[in-house]
């Protein structure tokens, strides 16, 4: 006999970023976090796991190659799974318990670049979680296990805008995500993915966040001034306060990347294209005289901006034209804030 269960998971975009860990073995985050957690048919992760007493080892696969089942991470979301999963059978003596001791295929691919700085461990993770959850009928919230495999992974087990609480416990029991308003809650918020590289980045999350931990001062005053960010930014998100919204998601992602260049030696995510984003937002709202358009970004170069359905058009004809594909962009490499600033008033 063989149980099989299909899932799904969207990645999330953070608008306060977690980065550092204050303790890395249970990857208990040094400041919460706030992200904005995608449609399901969008970036997305889709994973199938399948237990069957006929399987001899635990295998997974990834985007359709066989990984190593024995890493740490994914060997810790499995065990964490399975002891709260017999402690719940011992209790309703259920016959999925049967389950439990069978081995498990796991196959897993992304709609998206894996590693570029777009969440795909986030959506892996939720959507492992959530799978193994369905597989073994486990019941109640499982975000704190899927912190397990990614920190970012716990807030993707929700939907709509989510925080991550860092959580007080020293076992983390309490570091986890929650929803604080659905996705139904600001119907006319979208995001736009500016694909700039789909390279594995160079120094992953985890890495960069340890260095930056060990090494950079103003990762310290940063962690200071995250709980009044997350104050501010929930009751923007409450009020579809856009301007608020976008001002203080710009401003956490530049002190993030600025506790990169901070770190020793210097990390640094963002690429001469990144930052011509960056500078295309800034121009755009100038010229609208008021701010419509947000840009974050995560570790790598890749820009995920938030802005209102009635501004994407015209934004998009903007980026469409800045950032043609091959020889027209080395033509806008050379450009200058002047003729930049020019073509917008043009348009
Ligand atoms: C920049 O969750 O990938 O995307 O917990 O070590 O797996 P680990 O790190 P990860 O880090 C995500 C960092 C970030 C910011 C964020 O998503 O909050």
């Amino acid at each position: 006999m063989t149980h099989c269960i299909t899932c799904s998971a969207p990645v999330n975009i953070a608008v306060i970023k977690y980065w550092g860990k204050s303790d890395e073995a249970l990857l208990l985050p040094a400041n919460s976090s706030v992200s904005v957690t995608l449609h399901q048919d969008q970036l997305q992760a889709q994973t199938t796991v399948a237990a069957s007493h006929h399987f001899e080892k635990d295998r997974i696969w990834l985007n359709g190659q066989e990984q190593c089942i024995n890493n740490p991470r994914i060997q810790n979301v499995i065990r964490e799974i399975k002891r709260r999963a017999r402690k719940q059978k011992t209790d309703s003596r259920d016959i999925a318990a049967e389950r439990l001791n069978w081995k498990i295929h796991i196959c897993s691919k992304n709609n998206f670049p894996t590693a570029a700085g777009l969440a795909s461990s986030a959506a892996g993770y939720a959507c492992l979680v959530y799978a193994l959850k369905c597989l073994y009928k486990l019941e109640g919230d499982v975000s704190a296990i899927a912190r397990c495999g990614s920190g970012s992974a716990c807030r993707s087990v929700h939907g709509g805008f989510v925080v991550w609480d860092k959580g007080q416990r020293l076992d983390g029991s309490d570091s986890m995500a929650r929803q604080i308003q659905p996705h139904t809650h600001w119907p006319d918020l979208r995001v736009l993915i500016l694909v700039v590289n789909e390279q594995k980045k160079h120094t992953g999350s985890t890495e960069g966040m340890q260095v930056t931990m060990a090494t950079s001062q103003l990762l310290k005053e940063r962690i200071r001034s995250v709980p009044d960010k997350i104050e501010q930014i929930t009751q923007a998100i409450h009020d579809r306060d856009f301007k608020t919204f976008a001002e203080i998601t710009m401003k956490d992602s530049n002190q993030m990347h600025a506790c990169c260049l901070d770190t020793y030696p210097p990390i640094s995510y963002l690429t001469d294209v990144s930052r011509r984003i960056i500078h295309l937002v800034h121009c755009f709202n100038k010229h609208r005289q008021e701010t419509t358009v947000a840009y974050t970004f995560d570790a790598g170069p890749n820009a995920c901006l938030f802005l209102l359905k009635k501004d994407v058009k015209k934004f998009l004809h903007l980026v469409k034209r800045f950032f043609p594909p091959k020889t027209e962009e080395q033509d806008f490499i050379r450009g200058n804030t002047k003729q930049l600033m020019e073509n917008l008033s043009n348009d």
